[in-house]
């Protein structure tokens, strides 16, 4: 079984006075089968870790580990962590002028599988994926996240997660700009990935309207670049009727 522990992280990202710490010490360990939503506002160093974990080169580790499957993590290149089943749903997803989203797929198909998935087999996946998320075909052919909308950006990333089967998945946001029907569909896919009971889910969000439709096994608190409160579904609940401000005031405990 996958597990990815996270131990005493400690980042850095380069401002213009020079390097600034933003994860101060993060603990965190999620198995394969269940499902982590990290919750915390805007500028805590939410997106920061997804990136560190990644393998973005603009964060710099200045401390702690990371390891799956007792694999160092922070030792591999953005590529390796792909294939090692690392998967990253980016906030603001990045526009690929000139690649496909058929092509795309297909090229991040093949690098984490480490072979080209077979095209008659490949195609049909690929098209019975779009239609579980209520894609239209000729969304296929269009440049990766060129004039998509907010909602095309999401499903894209969804589209990605089920097709690549990663051990452990990351979603950033992933209920940032959506109406109630998107936030419905993208939430299905996650949750259809997630009943394989084959990935280890890190849920990240500010709001916990995503958590109506995607139940965490566990919620963190994350404030000022650390987790400072961990338990069950029912923290969310409280954060919906407390809000951040208790953590962020640092009166916590
Ligand atoms: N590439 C970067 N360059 C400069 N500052 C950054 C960069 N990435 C993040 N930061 C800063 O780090 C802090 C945390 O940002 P972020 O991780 O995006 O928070 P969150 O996702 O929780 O909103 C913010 O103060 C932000 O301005
Ligand atoms: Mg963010």
């Amino acid at each position: 079984m996958a597990t990815l522990e996270i131990h005493d992280l400690h980042v850095s990202v380069d401002g213009e006075g020079g390097p600034k710490e933003i994860l101060r010490g993060v603990d965190l360990t999620v198995k394969q089968g269940e499902t982590h939503a990290i919750m915390g506002p805007n500028g805590s160093g939410k997106s920061t870790l997804a990136y560190s974990l990644a393998g973005h080169p603009k964060y710099t580790i200045t401390g702690g580990s990371v390891a799956l499957d007792g694999e160092d993590v922070l030792a591999m290149s953005v590529d390796e962590r792909a294939r090692a089943g690392v998967f990253l749903a980016m906030q603001y997803p990045v526009e690929i002028p000139g690649v496909s989203v058929s092509n795309f797929l297909r090229t991040s198909a093949t690098a984490v599988r480490g072979e080209a998935p077979k095209l008659r087999t490949w195609v049909k996946e690929v098209k019975e994926a779009m239609a579980r998320l209520e894609m239209n075909p000729a969304f296929a052919e269009r440049n990766v996240n060129e004039g998509f909308s907010g909602g095309e950006k999401k499903r894209h990333e969804i589209l990605q997660l089920e097709l690549l089967k990663p051990k452990i998945a990351i979603l950033d946001e992933t209920d940032s700009g959506l109406d109630i029907d998107a936030l419905r569909i993208v939430s299905e896919g996650v949750n259809r990935v997630r009943e394989s009971g084959e990935v280890g889910t890190l849920l990240i969000t500010h709001y916990t309207r995503i958590l109506r439709y995607i139940k965490p096994d566990h919620v963190h608190v994350f404030a000022a670049g650390r987790i400072v409160e961990s338990g069950g579904p029912e923290l969310a609940d409280k954060l919906e009727a407390e809000g951040y401000e208790q953590y962020t005031k640092g009166t916590v405990g």
